[in-house]
């Protein structure tokens, strides 16, 4: 059967940097520890005057064909994963197509664009969308190119604005991938949910703590349904475990859920139950609340141990590298986990060929997505090829003041002509509005 899954993969990085314990802890009175131990973040990125999510999105998809010297002709669709689109008719590929077709000789006429929307989950289900084309043979050996791109913004004074943030990725789906085969398999835990949504707004309204049960619950729920497809999951099977991270003490918690999930009935569990006892099972109990007491006691007693520490370490630690540093980029932010890996491995000499990911997606609404992927033998030269980290270095410094000013140019309700902190050089920028209130870009040498 024809491999096909993700050729390359492009991050772009909002040019502004906000730190967290330094700058906002402070100003809210709050401990700085709150972040980078609770939350686990260091700073977030923000976008520039100049930039949103067509410029992220579009520098992403240039920086990545420019680099694999691939032509618009062979690219045949354009998915734009986001949930912070500005237009509710005109899809943000559309926008960002014509940005680079400033750029190329060629043009995108014969792809076809669409915008993708479940919350976060949206760029796993545009890969998915992609994946599915080429395999019902549609693609004329053409390409996939899927953008995710947010500007991550909560309402001043929202608990979320601790996990604000702002960046793209751009991913090629094709057969015979260098970097990653996707599976077929997939499990989905999915239901109506008003833990974060944005009814014709711009900042979402956000249950916060209902948000983290129904993202752990869904987890589980599209785990389970996996495990009914692929057969059950255990804890060495997987190299990294990418997740969702809307900041890494939310993957904190659904990692400690997922590996005490499968361990059960394994050696694992055995070989720790001198320690810890074995799990607790609820079909044992005929008091809910006991049950649920128990189990919590065995997992606070459980992620103590050196056999959780050591997976930890080294399956999830790993992805939240880039997040700990950007924030929440909503779509992105399953796939900068994913880079985030791979820079790792490539950095401590890991060999992965051949190796496995398990990735777990999550969009409020809410809905989970769990797949499986395999890492292939190109996935060294491609990952030596990205610039994150020169990115994240790169970035401006913003203080509080500074910020204030920078959430409010991109607060779609105020009037705001903000100096930028940045110069652009080689990238799009957004240009000012056009007769039909259309947002415009340029490109700038
Ligand atoms: N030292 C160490 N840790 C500290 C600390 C200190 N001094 N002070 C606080 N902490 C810990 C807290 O104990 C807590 O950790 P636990 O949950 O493990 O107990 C953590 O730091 C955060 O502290 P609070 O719970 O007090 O933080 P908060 O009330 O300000 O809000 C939040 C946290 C609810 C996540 C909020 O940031 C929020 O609403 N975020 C937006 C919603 C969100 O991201 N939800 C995640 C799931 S939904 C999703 O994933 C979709 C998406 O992308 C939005």
């Amino acid at each position: 059967m024809t491999k096909v899954g993700i050729d390359a993969i492009e991050v772009w990085s909002g040019k502004l940097r906000f730190d967290l314990p330094e700058e906002f802890a402070p100003v809210k009175g709050e401990d700085p520890a709150k972040y980078t131990k609770g939350l686990g973040l260091f700073a977030s990125s923000f976008p520039d005057a100049y930039e949103d999510i067509v410029t992220m999105g579009a520098n992403a998809a240039y920086r990545l064909m420019d680099r694999k010297d691939i032509a618009p002709e062979e690219v045949g669709r354009i998915d734009v994963a986001t949930e912070s689109s500005f237009d509710k008719s005109k899809p943000i590929s559309t926008y960002v197509a014509g940005a680079l077709e400033q750029v190329f000789d060629g043009n995108f006429t014969h792809a076809n664009k669409g915008e993708r929307k479940f919350a976060c989950l949206s760029g796993t289900q545009a890969l998915d969308d992609a994946l599915n084309w080429i395999l019902a043979g549609r693609n004329r050996g053409r390409g996939g190119l899927v953008i995710t791109t947010d500007t991550a913004l909560y309402e001043r004074g929202d608990a979320g604005e601790a996990t604000q943030g702002a960046g793209a990725v751009a991913m090629y789906v094709t057969e015979d991938p260098d970097l990653l085969e996707l599976s077929s398999t997939q499990g989905i835990g999915s239901l109506d949910e008003t833990d974060f949504l944005k009814p014709n707004q711009q900042f979402p309204s956000v249950d916060g703590k209902r948000s983290m049960q129904v993202y752990l619950a869904r987890m589980r729920e599209a785990l389970e349904d996996f495990e009914s497809v692929a057969g059950r999951t255990h804890p060495d099977d997987y190299r990294f475990i990418p997740f969702h991270t809307p900041f890494p003490g939310m993957v904190r918690k659904a990692a400690r859920l997922g590996f005490r999930h499968m361990i059960r009935d394994t050696e694992i569990e055995e070989e720790l139950a001198d320690e810890i006892g074995r799990q607790p099972r609820e079909e044992d109990y005929d008091d809910r609340d006991a049950y649920e007491e128990d189990i919590l006691s065995y997992m606070e007693e459980l992620t103590e141990t050196e056999a959780y520490q050591e997976w930890y370490d080294r399956v999830i630690d790993p992805t939240l590298y880039i997040s700990e540093n950007v924030g929440n980029w909503y779509t992105s932010s399953v796939h900068i986990a994913r880079v985030s890996a791979l820079m790792h491995a490539l950095e401590a000499d890991i060999d992965l060929a051949g190796e496995k990911f398990l990735v777990g997606s999550y969009g409020s609404g809410a809905q989970a997505e769990i797949h499986e992927e395999t890492i292939l033998p190109g996935w060294k030269d491609e990952i030596r090829q990205n610039n994150v980290d020169e990115q994240l270095e790169a970035r401006h410094d913003i203080d509080f003041g500074e910020y204030e000013l920078v959430h409010d140019q991109h607060n779609l309700k105020k009037e705001s002509e903000l100096e930028p902190f940045t110069t652009p050089e080689g990238e799009f920028v957004f240009d000012g509005w056009g007769p039909m209130n259309e947002r415009k870009y340029t490109y700038v040498e």
